[in-house]
């Protein structure tokens, strides 16, 4: 089997160090790409520079430059949202973005640049990682900052479709920092985890969703699907080690 060769933004984001960890870990099927904005970060990161690309997704000249020669790409980047300041106590704290990091900036011009220059240099297939709640516009996410952060990562991933690119589209219920590998990797569509009958915990860890995204590149019925993932608690159920099976599970279009 062909090496594939993986262009992981947000490679120094908290799951996009896993990831690239994961990948690395099998030399044998893939060669990762790190694109990141901060060799010091990389370093810290990442333990070793090798296959780190310094670039900015809003810049097309870096983006193409990273993505030439790959088979692939994991788009694991994001707007992140930074605290005004202290909040009173009793008060919820206020977020803003810094001016050009702004969900519209990152999660959908940025997206749509890494996308374009993906179609330009022929990648065969993008996992993209979102977040679940965007079929509520008026999900608390969207006032963080004003940024209506879900309402800009939907519309990237309708770019994505669209595209003609062959698709993973992964939309992640809230991200936690625990080991992964050890819960039922649950998966749907349309925010219907949000629906309180579904008794389902709205949680996974960082590791999982980027077993996800390994898993995804590997398996052909991941390609051309989007959906949600959760985990159950862990000790509810075996944990997943049929991805096959798992993907089976999902569907095409947003
Ligand atoms: N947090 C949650 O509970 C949650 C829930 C559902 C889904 N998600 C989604 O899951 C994904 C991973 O989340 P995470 O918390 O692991 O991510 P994260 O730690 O916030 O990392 C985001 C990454 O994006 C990179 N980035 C931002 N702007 C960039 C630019 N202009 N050019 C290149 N890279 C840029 C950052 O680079 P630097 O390292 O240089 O800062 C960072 O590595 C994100 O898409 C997130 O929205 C998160």
């Amino acid at each position: 089997m062909a090496v594939k060769r993986v262009l992981v933004t947000g490679a120094t984001g908290q799951t996009g160090a896993i990831a690239v960890q994961k990948l690395r870990e099998r030399s044998d099927e893939f060669e990762v790409v790190s694109f990141v904005r901060s060799e010091a970060k990389a370093q810290e990161k990442l333990g070793s520079l090798e296959g780190v690309v310094i670039g900015d997704m809003k810049d097309r000249e870096s983006v193409d430059q990273a993505i030439a020669g790959c088979q692939a790409l994991v788009i694991l980047s994001s707007s992140i949202p930074v605290m005004k300041e202290p909040p009173q106590p009793g008060q919820r704290p206020e977020f803003e973005f810094p001016p050009g990091q702004t969900p519209e900036d990152i999660d959908y011009n940025a997206q749509k640049t890494l996308i374009d220059a993906a179609v330009a240099a022929g990648i065969e297939h993008i996992v993209q990682i979102g977040s679940m709640g965007g079929t509520d516009e008026n999900h608390y996410l969207n006032t963080l900052g004003k940024g209506n952060i879900l309402i800009w990562k939907r519309r990237a991933e309708q770019y994505l479709i669209d595209s003609g690119i062959p698709y993973t589209i992964v939309r992640a219920g809230g991200l936690i920092d625990e080991p992964g590998g050890r819960r039922e990797i649950v998966v749907g569509k349309d925010d219907a985890f949000f629906i309180p009958d579904s008794h389902m915990p709205h949680k996974l860890p960082r590791a999982d969703v980027a077993e996800v995204v390994v898993q995804a590149l590997r398996e052909p019925n991941a390609r051309n699907k989007a959906f949600d993932v959760v985990t159950r608690e862990e000790g509810e159920a075996p944990p997943t080690s049929d991805f096959a099976a798992l993907f089976a599970q999902t569907t095409p279009g947003l």
